[in-house]
């Protein structure tokens, strides 16, 4: 039942393209489509140098319904979907929230109008743990409430995941898996492709990298004075490859109508909570190099902890993240090595 074709919208992005690399490696056939606002073509190189197979590639953005339309109309195989096609930068998105919700929902609707259009079976969405908020218990459970949300972003995710259960219960022909990730980090182990931040990192772990590499003087550690064991915010930081397997089984799952229900959702975390300060550690100590840094003032807006209870994914899907953290924090650093040994970093 493999080499079914999956529509990858987002592609190239970071997330999108392990995800690539992880389907054709199980045997789908690949069409990515992706406006690249937030990523290159370099990165299909990279995916044709790990699986050796060049998936198809659409450069279009999925705001633009004509556009979903032509490739929905001339790739009549698509059989599943997933969608990393979004906007993800929480402060950009306090900025513009307009840009925010159109990306993220229009983008959306599209896909869903189209396969409703097409028979297309099911979609895989890329949610964010941002739905909890901060969690009133550790770890959190996909049970938990869903907290308002603090930013444009983190609203586009609350409301992306309302469409489509209300598509889906309005009779949409398909089904849904929801994957709320916590915190993805680290790359490829063969360092051909991994995170590419535009402009100065807001994430902590190309934060981390960028200044262990001197392309940035010191990493700023926003607040050591929250009431956790080492004052630093904790989170539950994912292997990005481990994650990315968790789509393949879902779009299996999808596509074989291995479950009744028509929407799930999943937590995709480790289930350990790790703190900023331990990060940092955990990083130096994998790869023997130091990250210049001070304590700064907490970031407005900024969870003081929050960790997935993974049991759901684990016992539903079959799916554990088992890369151990120190082999993560090395793929990380092997790929800014890699930026730079290409000049781009
Ligand atoms: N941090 C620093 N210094 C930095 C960057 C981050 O100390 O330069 C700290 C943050 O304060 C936070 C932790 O590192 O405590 C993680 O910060 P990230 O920005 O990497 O991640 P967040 O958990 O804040 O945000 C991420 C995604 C969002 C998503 C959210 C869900 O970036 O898109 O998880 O909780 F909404």
């Amino acid at each position: 039942m493999k080499n079914q074709r999956i529509l990858v919208a987002g592609g190239t992005g970071y997330i999108g393209s392990h995800t690539v690399v992880e389907l054709q490696e199980a045997g789908y056939n690949v069409v990515i489509v992706d406006n690249l606002s937030n990523s290159n073509m370099e990165v299909i190189d990279g995916i044709e140098k790990i699986t050796g197979v060049r998936p198809d590639f659409v450069q279009a953005d999925c705001t633009d319904m004509p556009a979903m339309e032509k490739l929905f109309d001339s790739y009549p195989d698509i059989r599943g979907v997933i969608n990393f096609a979004a906007s993800k930068a929480v402060g950009e998105s306090m900025e513009k929230p307009i840009l925010y919700y159109r990306n993220n929902l229009n983008t959306l609707m599209n896909l869903l109008e189209q396969m409703a259009k097409h028979g297309t079976k099911g979609i895989v969405f890329s949610s964010s743990c941002t739905v909890y908020g901060e969690p009133d218990e550790n770890p959190v459970t996909e049970a938990a409430p869903i907290k308002k949300a603090t930013s444009p972003y983190g609203n586009t995710k609350q409301i992306s995941e309302e469409i489509i259960t209300e598509v889906i219960s309005a009779g949409a022909p398909f089904k849904s898996v929801i994957l709320r990730y916590f915190n993805p980090v680290g790359a490829h182990p063969s360092a051909e492709i991994g995170e590419l931040p535009n402009g100065v990192p807001q994430n902590l772990l190309p934060y981390v990298t960028q200044a262990a590499m001197g392309i940035r003087k010191e990493l700023s550690v926003f607040g050591d004075d929250y009431p956790t064991p080492d004052g630093s915010c904790i989170r539950d930081y994912i292997n990005v490859v481990d994650l990315a397997k968790a789509h393949v089984i879902a779009v299996e799952r999808m596509l074989e109508d291995k479950s009744d229900d028509k929407v799930e959702i999943f937590n995709l975390g480790t289930g350990n909570g790790v703190s900023v300060l331990e990060l940092i550690d955990t990083f130096e100590k994998a790869t023997g190099v130091t990250v210049p840094k001070k304590i700064v003032a907490r970031r407005a807006g900024d969870i003081e902890k929050v960790w997935a209870n993974p049991k759901h994914a684990n016992e539903v899907l079959g799916w554990k993240a088992a890369t151990p953290l120190a082999d993560t924090m090395r793929s990380a650093w092997a790929w800014q090595q890699k930026l730079r040994e290409r000049g781009i970093m």
